[in-house]
């Protein structure tokens, strides 16, 4: 209906508008006709009054009678009703009868002119008058002229019912011109919209060889792409629209990169084959990066690529070192890539964990470089990106390489493999050009990264530290304003990628009622039941900041004494790397500060520090997080810190406080957390009594508002971003020819 508005308004208007312009052309030409018709009659009228005239001026009266006798003919002969005055001009050339209606401004003609072909148009103010002179013979002598003045406004009368007759002419013509069109254009518009509709969902081409629309089918491929296209587009620009869930990823995977193959690289392997006894166990290992892309994988599917490292990893690889996972529903698979224990010496204990791991955390630990790590790190980046290739099924895989244990591979892929896109995400802070100067082999580190397509960062802080460190050490094209590095070939874009958790987190629907779990830790503890519950939950590392967090509590309870005997806080620690002398010593640190501060504040039925250096389970741990008060995370340095996000996440009760170090990435997402400077042991002991003192709205407040940023930012939306940003590149590189593209002008980020 709207449709045919839109479409007779204007014909009509159109229409009714050339009509208004035609009027005037139909109104000359009438007016011509009416002349003409004049004229005839006129010549009539004339010939009729010859006669009459001649007998009078020649009978023998008195010139008073004559006058009288001819006048009368005259006014007679004016009862027509067209006829509007007669007059008799003589051979001198002025009247000598005329009716008395003769306008005065009417005169004759100069005797001896030609007789007038057609009378004239006399305009006068009341209106139009057609004046016609015809000559009078008698006896064959030309005597004078008969003047005949017609009145015209009926012409113009006629003339305004003619337009007017002419205008509805034209809009009636125009409105069944534009009915039979709207009604043709509907039926046959239907039916290509069924037709597209169908073509769209595709069961034009693919369940219909023979289309009926058959005019549509040249039309059914360009139309699929250009909607794939578009939908493509729409998602590129408004991610901040999209619900990010698991099957958003397949979908990006499925339409934007259309199917390409997805190859992940990392140091740690999200399922860890262990023997105790008869038995194989499945561990899931403490590592930010695994939570955050475990779920991911299970969305996508293709192949992880890491270090096999359990004791039972071999026994359960098919041939090919393949193992399928998660073990409950296989959904993608591991590749395991076995190291001698001289390999995993020197790579993963001495150069990634006593190198770069403390270079890149400012956490006041010493870094250790050994030629001899450097070596081994180098062979078994070398060593991974062999199996990339070797995994790789097409010439051009997207593979993502996670963390500072591959800072070479994403260079030595891309020379094996030149049309990969390669996103490298660096999962830890990176430093000032100062601090990370120290490491002797930097500029091959950072040539190794800017293998990379996309090198990507928690937050805009270590993308900047990072572009000042390239600035400082290489010869490269640093473009700040594209976010760009150009180093030896293919430009690598930097962004910032916020890393996040699952949402809603898996297992959760199967955690107890909030209350229950109180309960069930409280029991476990052997805590009173209205004991305050703290949690901290860490792998066992300097950088968390277990000690300083130990030194806040001992500070609380050392101001508030009242809480000794009704405050616990459990520390979950797993074991890390412990065949470092670092973190070895750390374990012997803890367990003693622990230990002196329940010695300091003694109280049987309620320890202060309950230490727990042992692996939990994910569900045991969001049991401790749904039993809590508060959750303590004081990391001296973080790149995230995914606990902050879990333990929030676990909230559905919207219930707890969150006590956040400064220096973890994730205290940019979440300020509604009490937010607190780890080296200063009297503002973490205040935000303890803070969290405890806090009352319920504030606590549902603060909550409610984390929990509305982690389900919108949740790590599905963190993973898809990166992949729709590689789609754009390799949709920009198909553009070029198969080139490296050069990066858009900007890309507006949000988080
Ligand atoms: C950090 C690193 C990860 C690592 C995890 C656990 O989160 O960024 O790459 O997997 O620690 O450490 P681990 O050495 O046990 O893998």
């Amino acid at each position: 209906m709207r449709l045919s508005l839109r479409f007779i308004l204007p014909l009509v208007v159109v229409l009714g508008a050339i009509a208004y312009a035609v009027a005037p052309l139909v109104d000359d030409l009438t007016l011509k006709w009416f002349v003409r018709d004049l004229d005839i009659r006129t010549k009539l009228i004339t010939a009729a009054v010859q006669e009459p005239l001649a007998e009078a001026m020649t009978a023998d009266l008195s010139q008073r009678v004559r006058q009288q006798r001819i006048e009368a003919t005259f006014s007679r002969l004016i009862q027509d009703e067209r006829l509007f005055a007669i007059g008799y001009c003589d051979a001198t050339g002025h009247f000598a009868y005329r009716t008395v209606t003769l306008p005065r401004d009417i005169a004759c003609r100069a005797p001896g002119l030609p007789p007038e072909e057609s009378g004239r148009v006399h305009h006068f103010a009341g209106g139009s008058l057609h004046v016609a002179m015809n000559p009078v013979v008698v006896d064959g002598t030309r005597v004078g002229e008969l003047v005949i003045v017609h009145d015209m406004s009926f012409v113009e009368r006629r003339s305004a019912d003619t337009r007017k007759y002419i205008f509805w002419l034209f809009t009636g013509i125009g409105l069944v011109i534009a009915l039979v069109t709207v009604v043709i254009a509907e039926i046959s518009w239907r039916g290509w919209v069924a037709g597209m509709k169908a073509l769209i969902r595709g069961q034009l081409l693919a369940q219909n060889p023979e289309p009926r629309a058959r005019e549509l089918k040249p039309l059914a491929r360009d139309l699929e792409a250009l909607v794939q296209d578009l939908q493509t587009e729409r998602r590129l620009r408004d991610e901040s629209q999209m619900s990010w869930v698991p099957e958003t990823l397949r979908t990006i995977l499925r339409q934007d990169l259309k199917g390409d193959e997805i190859l992940i690289v990392s140091n740690r392997e999200p399922y860890i084959h262990v023997r105790r006894g008869e038995r194989l166990e499945v561990l899931r290992p403490a590592s930010g990066l695994v939570t955050a892309l475990e779920p991911v994988m299970r969305a996508c599917s293709g192949t992880w690529i890491a270090h096999g490292a359990g004791d039972a990893d071999r026994e359960v690889v098919d041939a090919r070192d393949h193992v399928r996972v998660p073990p409950e529903n296989p959904s993608y698979q591991i590749r395991r890539v076995w190291l001698t224990k001289e390999e995993e010496a020197g790579y993963y204990y001495g150069f990634a964990n006593e190198g770069l791991w403390p270079l890149c955390h400012i956490a006041h630990t010493r870094p250790v470089f050994r030629a001899s790590d450097w070596e081994h790190y180098r062979a078994v980046n070398k060593r991974f990106a062999d199996t990339v290739v070797s995994e790789s099924r097409t010439p051009n895989p997207i593979v993502l390489v996670q963390d500072y244990h591959f800072a070479l591979l994403p260079r030595m892929i891309r020379e094996q493999l030149p049309e990969a896109t390669i996103i490298t995400f660096w999962h830890i802070p990176w430093p000032n050009p100062e601090a990370f100067g120290v490491c002797p082999w930097r500029e091959e580190l950072l040539a190794g990264l800017l293998g990379s397509s996309i090198l990507g960062f928690h937050t805009q802080f270590h993308c900047n530290n990072f572009f000042d460190t390239v600035d400082r050490y290489l010869e490269a094209r640093v473009d700040r304003e594209t976010f760009t590095i150009s180093y030896g070939g293919e430009p690598t874009e930097v962004h910032r990628y916020p890393i996040s958790i699952e949402w809603p987190l898996k297992g959760l629907a199967d955690q107890p009622p909030v209350p229950e779990c109180r309960r069930a830790i409280r029991d476990a503890l052997g805590l009173p039941a209205d004991a305050k519950l703290g949690v901290g939950v860490d792998r066992l590392d300097y950088t968390k900041g277990i000690l300083e967090r130990f030194a806040a509590i001992e500070r609380f309870l050392e101001m508030e004494p009242s809480w000794v005997g009704r405050l616990a806080f459990v520390q979950i620690a797993a074991p890390s790397r412990s065949s470092i002398d670092e973190y070895q010593s750390l374990d012997a640190r803890v367990r003693a500060a622990a230990q002196r501060i329940n010695d300091r504040f003694p109280s049987p039925g309620c320890k202060p520090i309950v230490l727990k250096i042992e692996h939990h389970d994910a569900e045991r741990v969001y049991t401790y997080y749904r039993a809590a008060d508060f959750c303590f995370v004081s990391s001296l340095h973080d790149g995230m810190n995914l606990v902050a996000k879990e333990f929030v996440a676990t909230r559905e009760d919207e219930r707890g406080v969150l006590i956040l170090s400064q220096f973890a990435g994730a205290a940019r997402e979440l300020p509604e957390a009490l937010i607190v400077n780890p080296y200063d042991t009297e503002q973490c002991a205040a935000a303890v009594r803070d969290a405890l003192a806090m009352p319920p709205d504030e606590q549902r407040a603060r909550m409610r508002s984390m929990r509305g940023l982690l389900q919108e930012f949740n790590v599905y939306r963190w993973a898809g971003k990166m992949l729709l940003d590689a789609a754009r590149m390799r949709n920009r590189r198909k553009l070029a020819g198969g080139r490296p593209a050069p990066a858009a002008a900007s890309t507006a980020r949000g988080t």
